[in-house]
């Protein structure tokens, strides 16, 4: 099969390949939730499907953001998605603002979005609790405007985190609300949440989520991290009552650690219980530890390398939105005129 002429976005294969979409906020320094439960996953897609991963800004900015801190994450979160491993030359990495149809796709599903339904989100209930000073409209939007990138490149799977499944129902819901009123215009894109890295649970308090904005420092570990934070943290982790490490439901902070251990190693939970059978938590969280840095020592070592070179990381980011505006705009020419916006 012979590619066409033009665009690489013309190119007969990736007509024909399956198209998955991601997104990860470069709001504060990244944890090992977000490589676990996200980044980490991405690049099984990379032969088999036509991939975008962008970096949400639109998304930061429904919290208030420090102008050249949210510029300085930009930039290492596209480090950070090429330092675990996704190739620039097989996956589609772009800023979400340099692509103009988010925020247009965005506001017209607003239209298509009730609000009992955003009133639902408990991203929303969250977060307005947490910013009770700033409860701002995009925040309450927030859904609609990842409905938007998703359904913008006729998306098929989203690997994301579990937290993020709620908002992924509700795009399902808007486009599958679209395709009735016009025709089928969205494909109804399927959630992919990995099985074995769920939810990565805070160190300290194991029944809440591991936060990257949490202030009690041992309880997040950052992708970034040196060894010896990383080592020093799994040691102050909080363990459960007994001493046996066994996955269970009482048993909250040793499963999350299991659950983590088992993401950096492979290993099934049965084989992970037997392993530390008859020894200690403390041996068991220095093992996670050693564990947990020796798999991001590769991740901080090309992050380093591509973080010093920001011409490159621009580049990478140019070209990126130049191959997701392709998409972005045969889509949005499709949408207006369904509509019946003129032109
Ligand atoms: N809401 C996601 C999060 O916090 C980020 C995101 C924005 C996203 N748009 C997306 C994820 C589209 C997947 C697909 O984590």
């Amino acid at each position: 099969m012979t590619a066409r002429h033009g665009h690489r976005g013309e190119k007969m294969e990736n007509a024909e390949k399956k198209r998955v979409f991601s997104g990860v906020q470069p709001s504060g320094n990244l944890t090992i939730g977000n490589y676990l439960g996200a980044i980490k996953n991405f690049k099984s897609f990379e032969e088999q499907y036509k991939t975008f991963y962008c970096v949400v800004d639109l998304h930061a900015i429904t919290v208030r953001q420090v102008p050249a801190e949210l510029r300085r994450r930009t930039y290492e979160t596209l480090a950070l998605y090429m330092a675990s491993g996704l190739d620039e030359t097989k996956n589609t990495l772009f800023v979400q603002s340099h692509v103009h149809e988010h925020a247009e796709l965005g506001w017209i599903l607003d239209c298509y979005t009730m609000f009992g339904e955003l009133s639902r989100m408990t991203q929303f209930k969250d977060k307005s609790a947490k910013h009770a000073e700033n409860i701002n409209a995009g925040l309450f939007t927030y859904p609609a405007l990842m409905a938007a990138d998703i359904l913008l490149y006729g998306t098929d799977i989203v690997p994301v985190g579990i937290d993020q499944k709620q908002h992924l129902e509700l795009a399902r819901d808007v486009a599958m609300r679209f395709n009735q009123i016009y025709s089928d215009t969205f494909t109804v894109p399927e959630g992919y949440i990995s099985e074995s890295t769920m939810k990565i649970m805070s160190l300290a308090e194991p029944t809440a989520k591991m936060s990257k904005s949490d202030t009690n420092q041992n309880a997040v570990v950052y992708i970034l991290d040196s060894k010896d934070d990383i080592m020093r943290k799994f040691k102050r982790a909080v363990t459960d009552s007994g001493s046996e490490v066994r996955y269970s439901e009482d048993k909250p902070g040793v499963s999350n650690l299991m659950t983590i251990y088992r993401a950096f190693t492979g290993k099934e939970l049965a084989d992970i219980e037997r392993e530390f059978d008859g020894v200690g938590y403390g041996e068991f969280k220095l093992a996670v530890g050693e564990a947990c840095a020796d798999g991001l020592a590769p991740v901080r070592e090309r992050y380093n390398q591509l973080i010093a070179d920001k011409a490159h990381l621009e580049a990478v980011m140019k070209a990126g939105a130049e191959e997701a505006s392709y998409y972005a705009r045969r889509m949005m020419s499709k949408v207006r005129r369904k509509i019946g916006f003129v032109g």
